[in-house]
Formats: structure tokens, C-alpha cells, sequence
């Protein structure tokens, strides 16, 4: 259900995590983190189980989309129409910088398209833990059947949702730490549980 990092990604040479948004504990032992990125495709459950996470550390969630929304005072879809997706993108980038240069302890639920740009990536590799709650495409596109707001899913949303997840899965491996597989057997309930057993949270968690 659960698997490690891809070899790149697992930390310095003495298994610790050293990168920004890491602070080591008192004792000596496994650092613990500051915050907790989700990346993942459209559908995969960022929000959901980024609220459950962020409740359980008694931690803020930080949404990327619903943060670009109250930023600009615009949903995502008209930022889209009105300015168009390089626009969109920019903010996002801007949303996503400024939540990782942050030391609040926070969980971050990463827009789907975060990964698309080189920059974002690059930040997203110095940082830990970043998780990929990674679901089949075919659960996907049952999740986003009706596109629920999301511009690039507005035609055709079952052929977008598997172009976009093809073109993208090398993208959320690079940045990855702990990957987490998601379907429709295993609630958001039970995924946070994971993450939070695969990241040694347990002292943290409520
Ligand atoms: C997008 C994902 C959406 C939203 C926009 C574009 C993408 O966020 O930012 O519709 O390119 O994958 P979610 O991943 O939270 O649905």
C-alpha cells in the first residue's frame, strides 16, 4: 500500500532528514517534520485527507487552490477564463513558495498541476516528506467524472485525466518521498492512518 521514496529521495547518508522543513528532535532521533506536502493527480484526495492529517497533528491545512482563491478573491475556474492557465500557474508556484518558506507546522495539499513546473519540483525535492497519494487512473476518473469546477477537465474528462496522469507520473515520483497508494476500497480515514504509521507520527497524532 505504502512504499518507500524512489533512492534519490530518501535522505543524507546517515538516513536522517536534513532538508529544509525538517527540525531534528530533542533526543537525537528521528527528526520531525514542520510540514507535510501531499502532490498527486485531480481525484486522489489531497483535500480530504489533508484536512484528516492536519486535524490529527492539530496542524493548519494549507489548500494551494482554495489559498490562490483567497488571495485573488477569484475561484480557480475564473482566474482560468479571465487570465488563462499560465496566470494560474504563476500564482500557484507563489502559493506553493511562500507555504514551504513557512515554519508553521502545516500540512500542504498540493494542487495536481504543482509539479508541472521545473522550479516547483526543485523546491519540492529539498523538501521532506513530500507524499504522492498515487490512485489508478481508472478510480480517477470516477472520482472526477462530472470535472467538479476543474477547467482542464471541462471536455472530455475521462481521455484528459488519462493523457494528464501519463504525462505526469514521472513528475510526482521525482519529487516523492513516500509513496501511498489510493483507491476506492480504502477511505481517507484509513489513508491518513498510513501516512501517519509511514512517517513515524504517532507521538504527534491526536
Ligand atoms: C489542476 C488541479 C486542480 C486545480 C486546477 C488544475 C491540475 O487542483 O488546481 O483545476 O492541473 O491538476 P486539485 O488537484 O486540488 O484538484
Amino acid at each position: 500500500m505504502a512504499e518507500a521514496a524512489p533512492p534519490e529521495r530518501t535522505g543524507d547518508s546517515s538516513g536522517r532528514l536534513s532538508h529544509p522543513g525538517v527540525t531534528s528532535s530533542e533526543d537525537g532521533h528521528e527528526p520531525l517534520p514542520t510540514s507535510i506536502v501531499l502532490v498527486g493527480m485531480m481525484g486522489a484526495g489531497k483535500s480530504a485527507v489533508g484536512r484528516r492529517l492536519a486535524r490529527r497533528l492539530g496542524w493548519d491545512l494549507l489548500d494551494s487552490d482554495r489559498q490562490v482563491e483567497a488571495l485573488t478573491g477569484r475561484t480557480v475556474p475564473e482566474i482560468w477564463t479571465a487570465d488563462g492557465e499560465a496566470a494560474f500557474r504563476l500564482l500557484e508556484s507563489q502559493v506553493l513558495t511562500d507555504a514551504l518558506e513557512s515554519t508553521t507546522p502545516k500540512v500542504v495539499a498540493a494542487a495536481g498541476g504543482v509539479v508541472l513546473d521545473e522550479g516547483n519540483r526543485r523546491l519540492l525535492r529539498l523538501h521532506r516528506p513530500v507524499v504522492w497519494l498515487r490512485a489508478p487512473v481508472e478510480t480517477l476518473i470516477v472520482r472526477v467524472r462530472r470535472g467538479d469546477g476543474r477547467p482542464l477537465l471541462r471536455d472530455d474528462p475521462a481521455g484528459a485525466m488519462t493523457r494528464l496522469e501519463a504525462e505526469r507520473r514521472p513528475f510526482y515520483q521525482e519529487v516523492a518521498d513516500l509513496i501511498v497508494d489510493v483507491d476506492n476500497e480504502h477511505p481517507a480515514d484509513q489513508v491518513t492512518e498510513r501516512i501517519v504509521q509511514q512517517l513515524g507520527l504517532s507521538a504527534l497524532a491526536q
